[in-house]
């Protein structure tokens, strides 16, 4: 197994879900991943999509038994800027050659983006054998990502966009699937209204799906 994808693998085996968290205040962050955290999903993935972004990952790198890193990394700067607020880990909906140099330079665990076997065929041969398969559902879900296993079953992914309750479970029974990424344990209204205890509920239930 490659040196670049060892960690992110294990990143990604430690729950059958990682949640997308948007994060528009910063005070919510600490609560919100604790309560994903006692929920049974300890890896966590902030957008960098909002202003407070970064400082949501500052906080939630406090919070004990969670693994937070940064999503939606498109630049090089993100990868600094990422790091520098204490990601362990980054996702990224694609990948360049920039953002991977980044990623190395920075030691920064990557989970790259590839929707098409091209895609996940050249980061393989840059040592990427666990990738995020995104858009999922938009890019034939379950069916193609089984389909792409066939003559690529050394590439391991986590497909993420549009996974859901009702479909993840078509996702993590594949052989090429460790985990999907998904939004709908930390809904926006739940959030603002620092519903915890139902935050935590979803991500338990989230948590049981390859039970
Ligand atoms: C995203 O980019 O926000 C992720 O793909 C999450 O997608 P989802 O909201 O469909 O889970």
């Amino acid at each position: 197994m490659s040196d670049k994808t060892q960690r992110t693998r294990e990143i990604c085996a430690l729950a059958p879900i990682v949640p997308v968290l948007v994060v528009d205040d910063a005070s919510q962050a600490r609560p919100l991943a604790e309560a994903l955290v006692a929920g049974g999903l300890p890896a966590l993935e902030v957008t960098l999509r909002t202003p407070a972004a970064l400082d949501a990952i500052r906080a939630m790198s406090q919070v004990p038994g969670g693994v937070v890193g940064a999503g939606t990394l498109i630049t090089p700067e993100d990868v600094r800027a990422a790091k520098e607020a204490g990601a362990k880990f980054g996702v990224s909906p694609g990948a360049t050659d920039a953002l991977i140099a980044a990623c190395v330079a920075e030691g920064l665990p990557l989970l790259p983006g590839a929707a098409t076997a091209s895609e996940a065929m050249r980061l393989l041969e840059l040592g990427y054998d666990m990738l995020k398969f995104f858009p999922a559902e938009a890019s034939g879900g379950a069916p193609a990502l089984k389909a792409i296993g066939a003559p690529l079953p050394q590439i391991s992914f986590c497909p993420t966009g549009g996974v859901s309750p009702s479909n993840a479970r078509d996702y993590l029974s594949l052989s090429n699937v460790v985990c999907a990424g998904g939004s709908w344990v930390a809904p926006n209204q739940m959030v603002v209204e620092g519903d915890w205890t139902g935050i935590e509920s979803l991500a338990r239930e989230a948590s049981k799906l390859t039970d």
